[in-house]
């Protein structure tokens, strides 16, 4: 007979019990635990860990180690984020909002990756095999090794990969997918924790590149425990504005490769093209010579990219004044014009401020502080910025400007895209040479760069 128990997990953390708490005691959050019924049913290896090897361990330096193969494939952002390609046996998660794009991004990858003779099983449980193909068609992905399957039953989809033996699988989504033998209901914990162990045990067993598609709650995270975040090898993030075209593929995890970069991709009609050089996007709406707007190069992982920022410090009608900031972190903003009011003598405890960056970008690096005073200044004082003018530094709190990493690549981006000048921190200017046909300008306190810049 099977028993059936109710428990509860935590949805942040999977901590199991049989009763119900207010707070986790796996993980201290509140009110996060959720009641499933499950049947227990005797499934082997399911939580015993993933390697079941007769094998004794071996001192380090006797282990061999090919680097690691990867699968290329004709997406040059998703081998960026990935850190250079798809790893064979890595299971891969990406996360996004309903609409965003990921299930065009994952048949555009699908349909790339059977170009190059890899046998691809693309999985939905969400649209019907007509659907897939109307969007194929769409997007231009047909191609004869390319397998379309809708099914949502675990075991079926696990017998068609047995028989079809793919390179590169996709499921979209995970929560979808369910173990007829656990009794919740598709997308609940138990069933995301499950199916997730199951695939990562498919794609590590036979060197299968798994992505599953997961759904995003309204707070931004991936459905399901936290725990999936855990289990897999490299979690994708796909994100944007709904009112703008392009959408960012970021990495918040990543087993092969750094989590700084960001893949950029522009969405139309014939689905995602990559965008090769961001910055022309970012600045391609800029205003030119009016107060509050500059430009700033910024770094995500090893790529420069230009960004345009724009404050706007208007009276105040409450008794506390508004700070808003978007794409910049709303404390360094708050820092910056404590900054100003103490070391510049503004006075902007009677003003709003709105600081945003260009395009729905987020930067969280302090070499945008500079390019933040300068903006707030501008705008204050309503004294226009040079068009041609880049800025970047971290701003500490004396008002002096201290140096930043990489300021070669931002200078050199500047001079490829036609900036004449670039101000930035006088310590970041040592050990690199500069590209002709820019001018530097190095500065030690954030009064130099607003004389400089706004002279
Ligand atoms: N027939 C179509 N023509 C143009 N755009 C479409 C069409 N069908 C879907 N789209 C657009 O493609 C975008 C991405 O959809 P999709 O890849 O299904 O997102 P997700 O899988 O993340 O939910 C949607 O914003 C949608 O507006
Ligand atoms: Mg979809």
């Amino acid at each position: 007979m099977v028993k059936v128990k109710t428990k509860f997990f935590c949805t942040e953390c999977g901590y199991e019990s049989p009763k119900w708490y207010g707070k986790c005691p796996g993980c201290g959050s509140w009110n996060s635990m959720v009641e499933e019924t499950e049947k227990v049913v005797k499934t082997q290896g399911m939580s015993s860990g993933l390697f079941h090897t007769k094998e004794k361990p071996l001192p380090i330096i006797n282990i061999e180690s090919d680097k690691e193969p990867r699968i290329v494939t004709g997406i040059g952002e998703l081998n960026r984020v990935l850190g250079g390609g798809v790893v064979p046996g890595s299971l891969v998660l990406v996360g996004g909002d309903p609409g965003i794009g990921k299930s065009t991004l994952l048949l555009q990858t699908s349909h790339e990756m059977a170009k190059e003779g890899l046998r691809v099983l693309y999985i939905s449980g969400e649209e019907s095999i007509r659907q897939t193909k109307l969007r194929a068609e769409r997007l231009g992905a047909l191609s004869p090794e390319l397998y379309v399957l809708c099914e949502s039953d675990m075991e079926s989809i696990e017998a068609s990969i047995d028989d079809l033996k793919p390179d590169f699988l996709v499921i979209d989504s995970i929560q979808t997918v369910y173990l007829p033998e656990v009794t919740s209901a598709p997308g609940s914990v138990s069933q995301v924790r499950e199916c997730t162990a199951r695939f990562m045990r498919i794609a590590k067993g036979q060197g299968i590149a798994t992505v599953l598609v997961g759904h995003v709650t309204k707070e931004g995270a991936i459905a399901g425990p936290r725990l999936l975040e855990h289990m897999v090898d490299c979690v994708l993030y796909f994100e944007g504005e709904r009112h703008h075209s392009y959408r960012l593929l970021r990495a918040v995890k990543n087993r092969f490769g750094s989590t700084n970069e960001i893949g950029i991709f522009e969405m139309n009609e014939s689905g995602l093209t990559e965008v090769i050089n961001p910055s022309e996007l970012f600045l391609s709406e800029r205003p030119l010579g009016v107060s509050g707007s500059t430009v700033v190069a910024s770094m995500e992982g090893t790529r420069p990219m230009l960004v345009e920022l724009q404050a706007l410090i208007a009276a105040t009608h409450f008794p506390s004044p508004r700070r808003m900031a978007t794409g910049v972190d709303h404390h360094r903003m708050g820092l910056i014009i404590a900054v100003l009011e103490k070391r510049m003598g503004m006075f902007l405890q009677n003003q709003d401020a709105y600081v945003n960056l260009a395009g729905g970008v987020k930067l969280d690096e302090p070499a945008v502080d500079l390019a933040i005073a300068v903006s707030i200044a501008s705008s204050f004082r309503d004294l226009p910025t040079k068009p041609d003018d880049v800025i970047f530094g971290e701003v500490g709190l004396t008002g002096e400007v201290r140096a930043v990493s990489r300021a070669e690549q931002r200078v050199r981006e500047a001079a490829k895209l036609g900036f004449k000048r670039v101000i930035l921190p006088e310590k970041s200017m040592k050990g690199w040479q500069s590209p002709s046909g820019i001018q530097l300008i190095g500065v030690n306190t954030v009064a130099d760069a607003l004389t400089v810049a706004l002279d």
